[in-house]
């Protein structure tokens, strides 16, 4: 295509008020490995590769859009949350951030532990070989059937969500003959900074048993009195992409605060102590989160101090990070359809996707990033959203990003950091066909989530 043919849009000089901005990118072609995945580069051509596989042969083969997720990185990210954690405490992969067969048996091969939160997942993880025993079962409302069946399996903790729960919990224990080891999930009253829908610590939610009013240590009460349920600790998940370990601190706290109540009143303390995922990654290069070893640090250091304050011993600490480990390791290929130059405002760039791959940026607000992949470009940076194809005008992937002047339909545009929870909240509308997920390691590619067919969308419909 000629760019005459596709006009540049306004100009980045046109558009952003004078003295506000320190200047336009300066190069749009550097693939900033704070967002992108670790093994991502360029080739001597100015193609992006990734584990030194080109994105163009990756879109001829596997097609677009496509998750492209390279495998080395995740393994890296697994080991480093392993190692900084250390032999006292255990990671718990959060399932619900991606979950595949693939994933479960590089999370067994590397030794963490899965967080499942459906029966859904508990069958992935099971039918990959998870050992039953390192999977932690969560949900709000986890049906009869799924209480029995991640019972039955034999999973490691149950984390209980509510006072019908420990009953039912309870009660199926008790009929399959087993001592059920559970932690019971409590909030704490911590306001997360993070956007509302993904704040879960405050107490006007559904989530967890409130600390308030002594409704936990009601819990606590029941539950320790049920021969069918080991209490091993107590849960806290204050929210996600999170950056400040001060909320840790503060739910460690109030945590540490129960479990001396817990052992003033009953003589037990409990051994062990989750404070739940929710730390932050780079979706643009302006997220500066920080490293496993950091926040293991920090969080070792504050439960030590509050329990030696409270006279307890230190319990065994878990944390469940989801979206820090897969979140880095995956970005998004599109191809490039319509390019629409409006006078003035910015440009709209069509990508084959959208809201069905990604529904962050319509649910959250959420920023990514772009780049133009399929080649490099000296073209001026023109201000752009990139959008996709769906029936709305909120269907928008990146809302403010800066692309080449020059581009082109059938460029390749890439969207670091989808990772985590783009794959798993991906939906069919407008009977979108959900992408692959093809993992790239070692200088090889493959699907380990085949892409979506219009016989697969056909065949639920029995009507
Ligand atoms: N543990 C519990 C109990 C959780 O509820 C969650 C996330 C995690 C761990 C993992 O959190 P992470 O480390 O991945 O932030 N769809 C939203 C995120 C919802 C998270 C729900 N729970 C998003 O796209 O941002």
């Amino acid at each position: 295509m000629s760019r005459s043919a596709h006009p540049a849009g306004p100009r980045y000089a046109d558009v952003l008020p004078e003295g506000h901005y320190s200047g336009p990118p300066t190069d749009l072609n550097t693939l900033d490995p704070k967002v992108w995945a670790r093994t991502v580069g360029r080739n001597t051509d100015g193609v992006a590769t990734v584990g030194g596989l080109e994105v163009t042969r990756l879109a001829e083969e596997f097609g677009t859009p496509a998750y492209i997720l390279d495998e080395d990185d995740f393994r890296a990210r697994c080991r480093a949350w392993a190692e900084a954690f250390g032999a006292d405490a255990d990671v718990f992969y959060a399932g619900k951030a991606f979950l595949s067969r693939a994933v479960v048996r590089w999370l067994h091969e590397e030794g963490l532990n899965l967080d499942v939160c459906s029966g859904g997942e508990l069958a992935t993880a099971l039918d990959a070989g998870m050992p039953a025993d390192r999977i932690a079962f969560h949900g709000n409302n986890k049906s009869p059937e799924e209480i029995e069946r991640a019972i039955r399996a034999g999973v490691g903790r149950i984390v209980l969500d509510s006072f019908q729960e420990i009953v039912r919990v309870a009660h199926t224990a008790r009929e399959l003959g087993v001592r059920q080891r559970v932690q019971i999930r409590v909030t704490v009253g911590v306001e997360a900074h993070t956007h509302e829908f993904i704040a879960t610590a405050h107490e006007d939610q559904k989530f967890g048993i409130p600390l308030a009013g002594g409704q936990a240590a009601e819990a606590v009460r029941r539950a320790l009195a049920l021969d069918s349920l080991e209490l091993i600790g107590i849960h806290s998940h204050i929210g996600s992409q999170i950056f400040d370990t001060s909320g840790f601190e503060v739910a460690a706290h109030r945590v540490i605060g129960l479990l001396r109540q817990i052992r003033d009143e009953h003589g037990v303390e409990l051994p062990e102590i989750d404070l739940g995922g929710g730390l932050g990654i780079a979706y643009t290069p302006a997220d500066d989160p920080r490293e496993p070893h950091h926040i293991a640090k920090a969080l070792h250091e504050i439960v030590t101090r509050e329990c030696e304050s409270a006279g307890l011993r230190t319990p065994r600490i878990s944390v469940e990070p989801g979206r820090a480990i897969v979140g880095p390791t995956a970005f998004t290929l599109y191809e490039v359809g319509t390019i629409k130059p409006l006078d003035g405002l910015r440009t709209y760039v069509s990508v084959d996707g959208g809201m069905s791959d990604n529904i962050r940026t319509a649910l959250y607000d959420a920023e990514y990033s772009v780049a133009l992949v399929s080649r490099t470009s000296d073209a001026e940076p023109m201000l752009s959203r990139v959008v996709g194809k769906h029936c709305e005008s909120g269907d928008i992937v990146v809302r403010d990003a800066f692309l080449p002047a020059d581009l082109a339909p059938g460029d390749l545009i890439a969207v670091p950091a989808t990772g985590a929870y783009c794959r798993s909240m991906a939906s069919n509308y407008n009977h979108a066909l959900r992408p692959p997920v093809v993992a790239v390691a070692d200088g090889a590619a493959r699907v380990i989530v085949r892409r979506e067919t219009e016989e697969d969308l056909l065949r639920l419909d029995v009507g």
